[in-house]
């Protein structure tokens, strides 16, 4: 397993005070389900952390999670190393700590993690009705690169970002 330095896990200029960023552990399982995932049924979320949690151990997941000063969780997003590409995935920040630079900050970490870990490019998937995030990425330096049609699913926009 690649150790991750301290350093990148530092809070970025501009972040809100009292943020701290961590690697995902296992006794988070319901805390981060109950703040950021709650939609999700907790059997398939339960799978899906277990299963990041695994590929954390061997360099294929950062699972990152944001907290405020009491140590509450406030955000969370996941780095994914596919075969045939590199993924941001699930990146949510809580509803009453939007637009003070968390989610921002969450990404700027996850790329410093990406490059740490000398993966040459970043995906990010948005539904394309989400035009505030995809605002957001394109600020942060992702490009518009495909659109993704699944059935039974809103249609998504792939952005990519080079490292
Ligand atoms: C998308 C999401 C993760 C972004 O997180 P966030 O913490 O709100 O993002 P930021 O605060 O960094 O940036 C968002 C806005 O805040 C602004 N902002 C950034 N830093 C700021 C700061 N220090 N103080 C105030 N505002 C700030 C940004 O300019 C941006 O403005 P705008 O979108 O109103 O033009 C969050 O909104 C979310 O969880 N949404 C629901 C789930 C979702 O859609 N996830 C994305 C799936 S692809």
């Amino acid at each position: 397993m690649v150790q991750f330095p301290a350093e990148l896990f530092v809070v970025p200029l501009g972040a809100p005070s009292g943020l701290s960023l961590r690697l995902a552990r296992a006794d988070d399982l319901r805390p981060l389900h109950t703040t950021c995932h709650p939609d999700k049924p907790l059997l398939q979320f339960r799978a899906h952390f277990e299963k990041m949690l695994d590929w954390q151990e061997n360099d294929r997941c950062c699972w990152l999670v944001a907290c405020d000063e009491t140590g509450q969780i406030v955000g969370s997003g996941e780095l994914v190393a596919y075969p045939h590409g590199n993924e941001l995935a699930n990146l949510v920040v809580i509803p009453t700590r939007r637009d003070e630079g968390i989610g921002t900050a969450m990404i700027e970490v996850l790329t410093a993690v990406a490059r740490h870990l000398g993966l040459d490019g970043l995906e990010i998937g948005v539904d394309v009705s989400n035009g505030r995030a995809l605002a957001l990425y394109e600020r942060l330096g992702f490009t518009m690169d495909r659109q993704l049609n699944l059935p039974n699913q809103e249609p998504a926009i792939i952005l990519h970002k080079a490292l």
